[in-house]
Order: structure tokens, then C-alpha cells, then sequence
């Protein structure tokens, strides 16, 4: 199994699982964002966000790498269905941790659910390799799942975040068998978080960073 074989499957299992929560978190903050003229899409998956995101933003090239063929191909006939055309976008499939990416040419970075695939010493690799891929005035729009702080809202993040990495691992390449934290990564790299939002009891989080001061017009 692979991503290829989920592929057709992610959406109702999302569903099921997650409900319209997951959407919530890769869009929370796509109305705050300057607009891209570059965006780089790591892992997107079936294309939920990047049909909003081209919806919100008509005129940003982007690029999509994502590992996964049958993920690709999910993401282009989603955006076919939503009468939106291909011209600005370019789809590579590659594996992030082999592909090289052209220096600062991008001013927005996307990571929804996807750094959660890689282990630290991965993320120590894939991280700076992206953030040279990002322009001095780069933004970076992230969501995942994380451990939430205490008590119960804990027991329980952890409880599902096992049993999400003993599915997944099994029925993926993926080597993460638990959550990294990136912020330290991304700091190192210039990056400072803007905001960032959590729901479902502290388990999924939503975070908006970039290496300058936030747009003005962006509530603070
Ligand atoms: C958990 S899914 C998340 C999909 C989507 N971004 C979302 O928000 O639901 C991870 C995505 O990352 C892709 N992926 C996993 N490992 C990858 C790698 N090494 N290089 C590129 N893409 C990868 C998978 O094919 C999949 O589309």
C-alpha cells in the first residue's frame, strides 16, 4: 500500500474521521496571507486547500510536489470540477526529501498534514532545503496534528496520533512513527510565527509564519 492506494479513499476516510476539521485548519488562514505570486505546495494531497487557495488567489503560480501519483491526479480532477484550469500550475511528482528546488523563488510555502510524514532528522534536511526555496519575504501556511498540553485533551491527542501513525505507517512509505515539532526548524530559518489556531481539544493546529512583520491589513 501507498499513497497511491489511499488516494481515491482520503477524502470519505477524512470525513468520517475528521468531519470538515482538517479544512478548517489548512484554510484558517488563507485570508490574512499577502498575495503570492510563487506558492510552493508541498504533499497536497487530494487538492482540498489548493482548490480554495485558487479560488482566493487566481493570479499565484504555483507548484505542487507531492510523492504520490494517484494524489496528483485526485488534486487535478478536483480542480477540473471546480471549473478552475491548469495554467498556472505546474505538478511535480517527486519525494520531498530528493527534490531540488529552484533558490528563493517562492514567497509562499504550504505544508498542510504533510510534515507529519518525516522524521526529525528528515525534517532537519527538508526544512532548510524549502526555506532556501522561499524568498526573503516569504510566508508559510502550516497545519497538523499535534500533542495537546495537558490533562485529558492529552491522553487523548496521543491516543489518536498513535493510532493515526500505526494506520498510516502501515498503509504508507512514511518512517514518522510520532509528531516533530517544526517551529524550532523554521525559526532557524528566519521564520517567525504570525498566529496560530488549534481546535479539537489542542490535537490540530493551524499556524501562519513568516520572516517579516505580518501584512498590515492582517488583524494581529
Ligand atoms: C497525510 S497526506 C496530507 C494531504 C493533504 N495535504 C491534506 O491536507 O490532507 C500527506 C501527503 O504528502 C505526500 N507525501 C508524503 N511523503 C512525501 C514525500 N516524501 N514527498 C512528497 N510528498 C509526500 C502524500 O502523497 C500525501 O499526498
Amino acid at each position: 500500500m501507498s499513497f497511491d492506494t489511499l488516494a481515491p479513499h482520503y477524502h470519505w476516510m477524512e470525513w468520517l474521521f475528521a468531519g470538515n476539521k482538517l479544512q478548517r485548519c489548512r484554510t484558517a488562514f488563507l485570508d490574512r496571507i499577502r498575495a503570492p505570486k510563487n506558492t510552493l505546495i508541498f504533499g497536497e494531497g487530494n487538492g482540498r486547500f489548493f482548490v480554495e487557495f485558487c479560488h482566493q488567489f487566481p493570479y499565484s503560480k504555483i507548484t505542487l510536489v507531492d510523492i504520490s501519483e494517484g494524489m496528483l491526479n485526485q488534486a487535478r480532477h478536483r480542480l477540473k470540477r471546480a471549473g478552475l484550469d491548469e495554467q498556472n500550475i505546474t505538478f511535480i511528482q517527486a519525494d520531498a526529501l530528493e527534490w531540488v528546488p529552484p533558490t528563493q523563488a517562492f514567497d509562499l510555502v504550504v505544508t498542510c498534514f504533510f510534515l507529519d510524514c518525516f522524521q526529525k532528522s528528515e525534517l532537519e534536511l527538508l526544512i532548510p532545503k524549502i526555506s532556501q526555496a522561499a524568498t526573503p519575504k516569504a510566508e508559510w501556511l502550516g497545519a497538523d496534528y499535534c500533542i495537546a498540553e495537558s490533562g485529558f485533551s492529552r491522553f487523548r491527542s496521543k491516543l489518536i496520533v498513535s493510532f493515526l501513525y500505526v494506520v498510516f505507517g502501515q498503509a504508507t512509505h512514511i518512517k514518522a512513527r510520532s509528531i516533530v515539532n517544526p517551529a524550532p526548524l523554521l525559526q532557524k530559518e528566519g521564520f517567525k510565527r504570525h498566529q496560530r489556531e488549534e481546535i479539537d481539544f489542542g490535537m490540530l493546529y493551524s499556524e501562519w509564519w513568516g520572516r517579516e512583520p505580518a501584512a498590515l491589513h492582517s488583524p494581529s
